[in-house]
């Protein structure tokens, strides 16, 4: 009988005593017995609709809408070697997310990982963290994608009304001092972001329908955005003025503080602004090639398919981004950059208003495909977690008769993600977004670790290399980045996993399935 073992068999030796559970890891057999049980998703996705997927699920909002945001307040042209440091801790967790995915192929993501290796608590952190993750990522994108349509709406002589066209709050400067002060939130004009409810109803219901008509979807959505990135690359070219270049960090190079104390870069009083802090905002733009890993369970040769389209779509969106901020910074001067919908207006801004129109369009395509994908990840957290009964499993865990998805939570989180992206500023809900998803970075780079260590004999088909250096700088990275980013999300993601724990200790800690299990064992 095997006690902790994530390589033994299915059967579990479980604690004794509570504290003993909260460590309790579940074996690697039974994650994988359970893939192929009747509530298994249909493997239906080759490496090209996983890449595809990746790719979808990374360019959207982040490189269309906060690039503009960030040079302009926070990092200026330097933002290019933002977007190089997020990209380069991007692939050291990209690179432990791949073993994982080859050695544990099954939904869930980090929270499976974490499962495996680090115990029932972690676990849970990590699950609960993907969700607030997935779902906050999913209101931004939902924000990103209305500005760029009421860019488009009045060309078609469309005027929404103040009252449907914003969030009911928003994020701002206290005292409007400018970058680097601390923000706050206010009142707006407005209601609610209509175009941002509604586009993630839209999503919502096609999603409930079913994956493979989801991946074709992106597939197509995926193609038009590369041309669009591609077009702002290849076509902007011609309009940069090395001069917008200079200086290249008007904000300076640094920008790591902790918990509110300056440690590295231009001091002020707010939030730190500078190369490192651009880095911890644009990170939001490399979120989503994760999510590959989350539809290990529907790849159809996932040990192979799944680690190479986590790191070609990384690839390939580094550098288009590197790309698109190069020609963005060298058109307009950074101070002078729309904060709202950058891309498309520095297009305008040099006379090219036919330009502006393509891309805001193609922003819109592209951005439903980011929204497609995080909003796909999701559910399919809550579906790991169901199985292993931290949350309900008759509602978490139900998968339609017909269509093979988790509908259930797939609506759940469709109403969670309309309520916050119809009230809430996108500033806010990026920086939550960020901190959550570099913290479940850290926790895989760690897992590789002690998976490592603890069992070296276990089959990885994809082994991350030059371990342990990949995973430690890994963790340096996401943890600098984490420190990079204003105060006020550390209490925000602190809040969330507060509420986490209290759910853990009243519900998932009886409900466990391994201490079901361990139970049985002893009687
Ligand atoms: N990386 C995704 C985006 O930029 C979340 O929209």
């Amino acid at each position: 009988m095997q006690t902790n073992s994530p390589v033994g068999k299915n059967s579990v030796s479980g604690p004794s005593k509570k504290q003993g559970q909260l460590f309790t890891r579940k074996p690697l057999k039974m994650l994988l017995d359970e893939a192929k049980g009747e509530n298994r998703l249909r493997r239906v996705l080759g490496p090209v609709q996983l890449t595809a997927l990746g790719v979808g699920a990374v360019i959207g909002a982040g490189i269309f809408v906060s690039t503009g945001k960030a040079a302009h307040d926070i990092a200026g042209p330097a933002l290019m070697f933002s977007y190089m440091l997020a990209g380069v801790a991007c692939i050291f967790a990209a690179l432990c997310y791949a073993e994982f995915a080859s050695m544990v192929p099954v939904a869930g993501s980090a929270y499976t990982y974490a499962y495996a290796t680090l115990g029932e608590m972690f676990a849970w952190i990590i699950g609960w963290d993907l969700v607030l993750e997935y779902a906050v990522g999913s209101a931004t994108v939902a924000n990103g994608w209305s500005s760029y349509l009421q860019k488009l709406l009045p060309k078609l002589g469309i005027d929404l009304p103040a009252a449907l066209s914003k969030p009911l709050f928003m994020y701002v400067d206290k005292d409007g001092a400018g970058p680097g002060t601390d923000h706050e939130f206010a009142m707006t004009n407005g209601i609610v972001n209509l175009p941002a409810v509604l586009v993630v109803v839209a999503v919502t219901l096609v999603l409930v329908k079913g994956i493979q008509e989801s991946a074709r979807f992106n597939a197509t959505m995926v193609a038009v955005k590369v041309f669009a990135v591609l077009f702002v690359i290849l076509v902007g070219a011609f309009y940069i003025n090395p001069e917008n270049w200079q200086p290249m960090a008007p904000m300076g190079w640094g920008g790591i503080s902790f918990f509110g104390h300056n440690v590295f870069g231009e001091s002020s009083s707010g939030p730190p602004v500078g190369m490192v802090a651009g880095a911890a905002i644009i990170f939001f733009a490399y979120i989503g090639f994760d999510s590959v890993s989350t539809h290990a369970e529907e790849a159809k040769n996932p040990q192979k398919d799944v680690p190479i389209a986590i790191i070609a779509s990384l690839l390939i969106c580094t550098v288009l981004y590197i790309g698109v901020v190069a020609v963005l910074t060298g058109m307009v001067p950074y101070n002078q950059i729309d904060v709202g919908a950058g891309v498309s207006s520095a297009f305008s801004s040099v006379g090219l208003g036919w330009a502006e129109t393509i891309i805001a369009c193609a922003g819109v395509a592209g951005i439903t495909s980011v929204l497609l994908v995080m909003m796909l990840s999701a559910p399919r957290v809550f579906l790991a977690m169901a199985r292993d009964g931290m949350v309900p499993a008759k509602f978490f865990s139900a998968v339609h008769p017909k269509y093979r998805t988790p509908w259930k939570s797939t609506l759940l989180i469709g109403a969670f993600v309309a309520v916050l992206a119809g009230l809430l500023p996108i500033d806010a809900l990026l920086e939550m977004a960020n901190i959550g998803t570099l913290f479940a970075f850290v926790i895989v780079c760690a897992a590789v670790l002690i998976m490592r260590k603890k069992h070296p004999e276990a089959e990885r088909p994809f082994r991350c290399p030059l371990v342990p250096i990949v995973p430690i700088l890994g963790i340096i990275m996401c943890v600098g980045l984490m420190c990079s980013l204003p105060v006020a999300n550390w209490y925000r993601l602190i809040g969330w996993l507060a509420i986490g724990f209290v759910i853990y200790f009243t519900y998932s800690m009886k409900h466990s399935v391994m201490r079901k299990a361990a139970q049985e064992d002893r009687s």
